[in-house]
């Protein structure tokens, strides 16, 4: 069994490596086709045996019922002042930002110089940041989901999975109107997440693009939509997450079903890969979050404001440790955390974030998440 070290998968020593994360610069941000090789076949199956896996044909059946249309379903008359998108920075509870933020103390940075201007412009520049990160991740949900359409042998799987291709195109589709339409500014693809979609749809095996996709990516994202729901008092944006978040909920379960069964038949050479896939996706996903492109537009020094992040103490690091808060307990569902003497299990730890491991795991949760269902229930 070859051990990656930590050089091998991310490239550095050691995850918290400065320089490395700063380094990888985004080199195309101007071009508009970005290409990938995926290597993988297209695979027929010819056992078109329909509820051969249970909980897939339920999971299908249910989506095919909660489709909704972007355009329509939503309130797109809705005025949106972008200042107020989210609430004051300073006001949320973050203990990083703010006039009384740990960053605003800090001499060698400029955020104690800050006046409500400043916050201001911070605030609509992180959600023009935030929502150009998530319509981009969508885009990369999206083309995934199709390639296991492709690449997964089951039957069952491949029917739910058209169904979150349709989903996918709906997210990249709203995200990408209310970017357009309500707010002021688009980002190009975060480097660390272009890296992240890119290795998810290079690898060969099928499972690797679930594990990437399904588990890391939209683990994350369903954590990352339910903190700015709970956040954001802007009608529109609220509806348009909440109906996301249905859809989201049952991709992750969509992952955690197919990878269940087929992990429990992997040796423990074959787990630890996918141990060591999950742990450079959750670096990734982390180092995303240090939103260097937000300090470069403020004219921010990068270096010094990254480095204060990532030096802060795990209690002031809740709300990024946070969006580990399903990642953690699906992949201990999968038996990810304890294969392989415990290795992934460790790596969460020096990343602090095995807190989460006995949270709620996303198996049957998309009932609970049903707001499309809920709100049709509702009107009838
Ligand atoms: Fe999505
Ligand atoms: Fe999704």
């Amino acid at each position: 069994m070859t051990m990656a070290t930590e050089k091998d998968l991310l490239g550095r020593d050691r995850a918290d490596d400065l320089e490395a994360i700063l380094a990888i610069a985004n080199q195309d941000s101007d071009a508009v086709i970005h290409s990938v090789e995926d290597n993988a076949d297209a695979i027929f199956t010819w056992d078109y045996e329909k509820g051969e896996r249970p909980a897939l044909n339920k999971l299908y059946e249910k989506a095919k019922g909660a489709q909704w249309n972007g355009e329509t379903d939503l309130p797109w008359d809705t005025d949106v002042d972008p200042t107020q998108v989210l609430p004051a920075i300073g006001s949320t509870g973050d203990p990083r930002f703010g006039p009384d933020g740990t960053l605003a103390q800090n001499p060698d940075l400029p955020f104690g110089k800050f006046g409500p201007k400043e916050w201001e412009e911070m605030a609509v520049e992180s959600i023009n940041w935030r929502l150009s990160q998530f319509m981009h991740g969508e885009q990369g949900a999206l083309l995934c989901t199709a390639k296991i359409v492709e690449t997964v042998p089951w039957i069952d799987a491949k029917y739910y999975a058209s169904t979150q291709v349709m989903d996918e195109a709906r997210h990249v589709e709203v995200f990408a109107k209310y970017l357009d339409t309500k707010l002021t500014g688009y980002y190009p693809v975060n480097t660390h997440l272009r890296l992240l979609l890119d290795d998810i749809i290079q690898d060969s095996r099928w499972d690797m693009t679930y594990l990437g996709m399904q588990i890391m990516v939209e683990g994350l994202a369903l954590a990352a939509f339910g903190f700015m729901h709970q956040l954001t008092e802007e009608p529109l944006l609220k509806q348009l997450l909440r109906y996301v978040m249905s859809d989201e909920a049952r991709h992750v379960a969509f992952g955690v079903l197919s990878l269940k069964e087929y992990y429990a038949e992997l040796t423990d050479a074959e787990l630890r890969e996918r141990q060591e896939f999950a742990f450079e996706a959750a670096v990734r996903m982390r180092d995303r979050f240090l939103q260097q492109e937000v300090w470069e537009r403020l004219g921010i020094p990068v270096k010094p404001t990254v480095k204060a992040l990532l030096d802060l103490p795990a209690e002031q690091n809740m709300f990024q440790q946070m969006l580990f808060s399903k990642i953690v307990p699906n992949c201990k569902k999968l038996g990810l955390l304890d294969a392989s003497n415990g290795w992934l299990r460790e790596r969460f730890a020096e990343i602090k974030v095995l807190q989460f491991e006995d949270m709620p795991d996303t198996g049957e949760e998309y009932e609970v998440f049903d707001a499309v269902t809920a709100a049709r229930q509702a009107a009838s």
